[in-house]
């Protein structure tokens, strides 16, 4: 079994020119599979919402389900390290509740670190989290949980005042202690210009191969979100397929009366 990997190791890569592969997970059986395939971070996204809850969108996830979520991939992880999402309402009405919440993905939860989302507008709240000593990941450009904000999942950065501002907005979280930085849904010469300029790690999802790293949803990649694929996402397999077979294969078998068969009876 590989050390289990840490912050240091995000930043260490980075500097070594060695690209970070990230995905999301939200139970152990799956968790357990990224970390024996190698995966370098494992993100318990808020995209449980959407993904497995089939909520409409991110914002109704609350701080008791992610804490339920982050146990289950903590319990999947040996060597990956895991990163859980603090969900809409957690950290934006003041810093104690964001303090408290990000210290119980810590502390219930089992998470190496914790994720928010915003630029400038949470470099403060970057810092009182940090300032406790738990390693965050800041995440700007396309960030879901302003869904109305920004009249849906549109490209952000693509105004030059937009793009300043997102460079503005990626060292203020560098400057407030985060270890590392999503960049969502930006254009590429934008994502490289952020990369070329912060020290710590940029993960990219829908902002270009320039980035330090990659992230997706796992269930994306693996063709299981039939309802939704945006441009950035590259399936690798077709588990809806393998799924949806299995499971008539079963139903038909159960009506035919030839399962179970007489090695799976007592
Ligand atoms: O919630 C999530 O899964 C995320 C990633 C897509 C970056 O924030």
């Amino acid at each position: 079994m590989n050390k289990a990997k840490t912050v240091l190791d995000m930043g260490r890569m980075k500097g070594q020119g060695e690209k970070i592969a990230v995905l999301t997970a939200y139970d152990y059986p799956l968790a357990r599979l990224l970390d024996l395939a190698g995966i370098d971070m494992v993100l318990v996204g808020d995209s449980v919402g959407p993904v497995v809850a089939g909520y409409d969108n991110t914002l109704p996830v609350t701080m008791d389900e992610m804490v339920y979520h982050t146990r289950a991939v903590v319990r999947g992880c040996a060597q990956a390290l895991v990163v859980a999402d603090l969900p809409f309402l957690s950290y934006q009405v003041d810093l104690a509740e964001a303090r408290r919440n990000a210290g119980r993905l810590i502390k219930e939860g089992g998470a190496q670190a914790v994720k928010l989302e915003g630029g400038e507008n949470v470099a403060a709240t970057i810092r009182a989290i940090v300032a406790m000593d738990v390693p965050v990941v800041g995440h700007i450009g396309l960030t879901p949980q302003s869904i109305h904000r920004m009249g849906g999942y549109k490209v952000q950065g693509k105004q030059e005042t937009q793009a300043r501002q997102l460079l503005a907005d990626a060292r203020a979280v560098e400057a407030a202690g985060a270890f590392a930085i999503v960049l969502e849904g930006i254009p590429a010469a934008l994502a490289a210009e952020i990369t070329a300029a912060l020290t710590i790690p940029t993960i990219g999802i829908g902002a270009g191969v320039h980035c330090d790293g990659q992230v997706l949803v796992l269930h994306d990649i693996l063709g299981l979100c039939e309802k939704y694929s945006p441009k950035f996402v590259k399936r690798y397999a077709d588990a809806a397929a393998l799924i949806s077979g299995a499971a008539a294969d079963y139903i038909r078998e159960v009506k035919a009366g030839t399962f179970p068969g007489e090695e799976h009876s007592f």
